[in-house]
């Protein structure tokens, strides 16, 4: 499927500092205010997906040791994101993490604005999923949206492992063909043709019916769209893009 590069917004930005989960107030007027530089900006403008206005969509500049890594819009309904977004910079060979995190103010709005492990959370679960919702699987894992595979430095890798980067995925396609035919096969086409401009990337998930332990919708689908923009024109040079559904597809 091909996906060309998303909707165009004007942002302005206001002399305000704003907590990492933007307030709803202020999301409808300027997505992402802190965090715009991982959205695609074709001709100069910056371009979002779809952003949602209910208040159960936060939108996340997901931020680790107070530096912005990507962006997520999540639904706390759902306490899956919608998708995730990020600049691809190539790969670097980092170490893999166990340790995952959570968006503290999601739950408490005086919370971090870093993510950081569950402890020590006011009300740490009521507005996303925690580790324990993932215990006891075996049919489904953590999946990231924002992947390991496409990060270039250690701390960006850490900063994937947020459970508001996760949904609940098929373990086979987890670690079979979402890694080897999307996750794979956009770096070897960013690395081949975009690495001499900007290459962002877009990675959701579409919201299914089941939920696990009844509080954690399992995605339906899972898809990734990319786009390209020439380092000087900023014009657009390459977009592509990958929808799957969220099962066991071994062959
Ligand atoms: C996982 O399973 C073990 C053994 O059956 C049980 O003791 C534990 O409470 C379960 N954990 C969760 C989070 O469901
Ligand atoms: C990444 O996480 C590991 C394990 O928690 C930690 O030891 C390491 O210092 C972290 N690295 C960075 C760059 O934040």
């Amino acid at each position: 499927m091909q996906l060309t590069c998303l909707l165009s917004f004007i942002v302005l930005l206001p002399a305000l500092v704003l907590p990492e989960v933007i307030p709803p107030q202020i999301a409808a007027h300027t997505p992402f205010v802190n965090c715009n530089e991982f959205f695609a900006k074709p001709g100069g403008i910056v371009t979002f997906p779809t952003i949602f206005n209910q208040n159960q969509y936060k939108q996340i500049c997901q931020k680790y040791n107070n530096m912005y890594e990507f962006a997520t819009l999540y639904n706390t309904d759902d306490k899956i994101p919608v998708y995730s977004a990020y600049l691809y910079r190539g790969n670097e060979v980092c170490d893999r993490k166990n340790t995952w995190y959570i968006e503290p103010q999601l739950d408490d709005p005086n919370g971090s604005p870093n993510m950081r492990p569950k402890r020590g959370v006011n009300g740490a679960g009521e507005h996303q999923a925690l580790n324990t919702d993932y215990k006891n699987q075996t049919e489904y894992e953590r999946g990231h949206l924002y992947p390991v595979f496409h990060t270039f430095q250690q701390c960006t890798v850490n900063a994937t492992y947020t459970l508001t980067n996760a949904a609940p995925q098929d373990r086979s396609l987890n670690r079979g063909k979402w890694r080897v035919q999307v996750e794979g096969a956009t770096k070897t086409f960013l690395d081949a043709h975009c690495f001499s401009g900007f290459a962002y990337v877009v990675t959701g998930v579409v919201p299914g019916i089941k939920k696990l332990k009844n509080r954690v919708i399992i995605p339906s689908f899972f898809w990734s769209a990319y786009c390209c923009l020439d380092k000087t024109s900023m014009k657009p040079t390459y977009s592509g893009g990958f929808i799957t559904p969220n099962n066991n597809q071994r062959d």
